[in-house]
């Protein structure tokens, strides 16, 4: 059966999919928002610095030294990293080596490690790889720091996240807390201003905001302001991407 007008019209505007790539410093609230963006648009959700905590979760296992390059590139052939979504939990899990490492990937060793993987230009080529095949099918929204720069350079829709390092570090801080981690507010806000420098300074595929990214600081916005203005983005994003599939 084919739909009236304008309600068919509609269901084929929203079955067009786009890639949503979302970047930005550490804890601005990019998992946040790619996460809610997927649950609104039906879409796969990845967080890709899960990926990278991974890496160097099995990495400090094996004790080997975040700093020697070469014992650390010569393992990846012995990582696998899945991401699942748990659709009754509403969240991703990560699965390394066919073991759930949700919890240890945000401990404190690993946070504190992980910016000195990632500088790996051999890491970042292996979890590219991998994240590239997960988005080839679109209907995706990724957060990282090199997603709309070099994972998916041809997203439909690119934001670049940012809020003050107050804020950010008073976000960090209530969820370590939640957790149960141990840590004081000046510890989470130096690693904060750690990875901050670290990510955006290294050689390798540094955090920098696309040309064609919409800048975004959500210090004032609450979650559902944030995803409404976001979600209009999208749905635009969505409908420009259909008439071009139409014209062609
Ligand atoms: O998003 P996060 O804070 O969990 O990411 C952890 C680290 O992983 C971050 O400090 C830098 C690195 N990362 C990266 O280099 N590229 C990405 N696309 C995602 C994360």
């Amino acid at each position: 059966m084919r739909l009236e007008s304008p309600m068919r019209i509609f269901v084929e505007i929203m079955s067009e999919k786009i890639v949503i790539a979302i970047d930005g410093y550490s804890s601005c609230g990019k998992s946040t928002l790619a996460k809610d963006l997927a649950r609104e648009l039906n879409y796969i959700y990845i967080d890709s610095g899960a990926m990278y905590r991974a890496v160097t979760l099995y990495v400090l296992q094996k004790e080997i030294d975040v700093n020697d390059h070469e014992a650390v590139v010569a393992e990846l052939p012995n990582i696998q990293i899945e991401c699942i979504y748990n659709q009754e939990e509403d969240k991703m899990e990560t699965l390394l080596n066919g073991k759930n490492v949700d919890e240890q990937i945000r401990s404190p060793w690993v946070s504190q490690n992980v910016s000195e993987v990632s500088i790996i230009k051999e890491v970042r080529a292996f979890l590219v790889e991998q994240q590239q095949r997960i988005g080839a099918e679109k209907g995706i929204a990724m957060d990282g720091r090199d997603i709309g720069t070099v994972v998916f350079k041809d997203a439909e829709l690119k934001i670049f996240l940012t809020a003050d390092i107050e804020t950010r570090a008073r976000r960090r801080y209530e969820e370590v807390q939640a957790n149960g981690v141990a840590m004081s507010y000046e510890e989470v806000k130096h690693n904060l201003s750690h990875r901050d420098r670290i990510d955006s300074s290294r050689e390798e595929s540094p955090l920098f905001k696309a040309d064609d990214a919409l800048l975004f600081d959500n210090s004032i916005l609450s979650r559902q302001e944030q995803l409404r203005l976001v979600l209009n983005m999208a749905k635009r994003r969505i409908e420009e991407a259909q008439k071009r599939t139409v014209k062609n």
